[in-house]
């Protein structure tokens, strides 16, 4: 195991050992290659430099009290990221290829899977991008796959702590019938002002609302959102959010709770009846949301921690949830694929 302190760690690049890639070229996916390189030679004209070809993917590995490592719905990863691929006219890679590159980066990096206990995990991040040249705007003819891993902690320095949030009216990451249920870059780059500025005025994300009619609520940063009243579990659907697979497996896990599940357009005001919101995502795990402010509508501050503390529901969700990816609770829904 290498010497890192693990419970110190946040969501950050750390340096390993090695990452794995596979060439889409002359009409075919090449072998998988294991490189010790962290870069990537480009083409200058390469479709994901110009034209925004690219999406990407985040996963986690956990290493449970038995020592054995455990990856979570990485089908499901899969399955996005093919749908991003095809939405963004990229080639995209078979299931058998992006499993065995994950493993591949586990296997190779086992010191660096952190062990059990420190709440910190391994996170995976595949990537696929237009590697070819263009100049006019086409599709590229190459891609490359990439797959590299990094032992990461809390996105949100707060850890399970609740968060302060500031509601957005003047910008907005992806637009109704555009690329926000892809999780490519050009989403990112379309929220960076706002998440920047959301961090300078004290604030840990932004929250987006449907860019059409700014009447409901889209998603958090890079998260879903929930809310959580009369033993319901609320969750925006949305054409403009990706489909978060933390959000799916919360939605099961609440259903298995015995909370009803309500996945429907959510009006701003009802803000003022949840009893408990958070967000929701791989890196964020569950962040539970202290307070939302719109300071760019009436200045209203929704509460929904006056102590400082996560509500019981939420606790019991992250729980759950924890509690699966770590090997703790019966993985009743097929979720986990263990790495020996
Ligand atoms: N929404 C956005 C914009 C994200 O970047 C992410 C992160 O992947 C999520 C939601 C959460 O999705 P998931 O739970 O699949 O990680
Ligand atoms: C994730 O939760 O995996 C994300 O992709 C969030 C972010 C770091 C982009």
């Amino acid at each position: 195991m290498k010497n890192i302190e693990w419970e110190k760690l946040s969501f950050g690049y750390t340096t390993t050992n090695y990452n794995v890639r596979c060439y889409y070229k002359n009409g075919k996916w090449g072998e998988l290659e294991v490189s010790s390189s962290e870069h990537i030679p480009i083409h200058m004209a390469a479709t994901c430099l110009h034209y925004g070809q690219e999406a990407f993917e985040g996963l986690k590995a956990f290493r449970g009290k038995d020592g054995k490592i455990r990856v979570f719905r990485w089908d499901e990863n899969h399955k996005r990221m093919e749908n991003s691929a095809k939405g963004i006219l990229m080639q995209d890679v078979p299931s058998n290829i992006f499993w065995e590159a994950c493993k591949k980066v586990i296997e190779l990096n086992k010191e660096f899977v952190p062990p059990f206990g420190t709440g910190a995990s391994f996170y995976l991040r595949p990537l696929l991008i237009g590697s070819g040249a263009q100049v006019g705007v086409k599709p590229a003819d190459e891609y490359l796959f990439v797959v590299f891993g990094t032992p990461v902690g809390p996105y949100f320095k707060e850890g399970f702590k609740p968060v302060n949030i500031q509601l957005v009216r003047d910008a907005d990451r992806a637009a109704p019938l555009g690329t926000g249920i892809y999780k490519v870059g050009g989403n990112y780059a379309a929220s960076l002002a706002s998440g920047d500025r959301a961090h300078k005025n004290g604030f840990a994300a932004a929250l987006y609302l449907d860019s059409k009619e700014k009447k409901y609520i889209d998603e958090c940063g890079p998260a879903n959102f929930f809310g959580i009243k009369n033993n319901t579990y609320v969750t925006p659907k949305s054409s403009s959010i990706l489909p978060s697979i933390t959000n799916k497996s919360l939605m099961q896990i609440a259903e298995d709770m015995g909370l009803k599940v309500e996945r429907r357009p959510v009006p701003v005001e009802e803000l003022a009846e949840f009893e408990e919101c958070g967000a929701c995502g791989t890196a964020a795990v569950i962040s539970p949301i202290g307070t939302i402010e719109d300071t760019q509508g009436d200045g209203k501050k929704y509460v929904f921690s006056k102590d400082g503390k996560a509500g019981p529901v939420s606790i019991k969700l992250y729980e759950n949830l924890l509690g699966i990816q770590y090997g703790e609770i019966e993985d009743k829904h097929n979720w986990v694929t263990i790495i020996d």
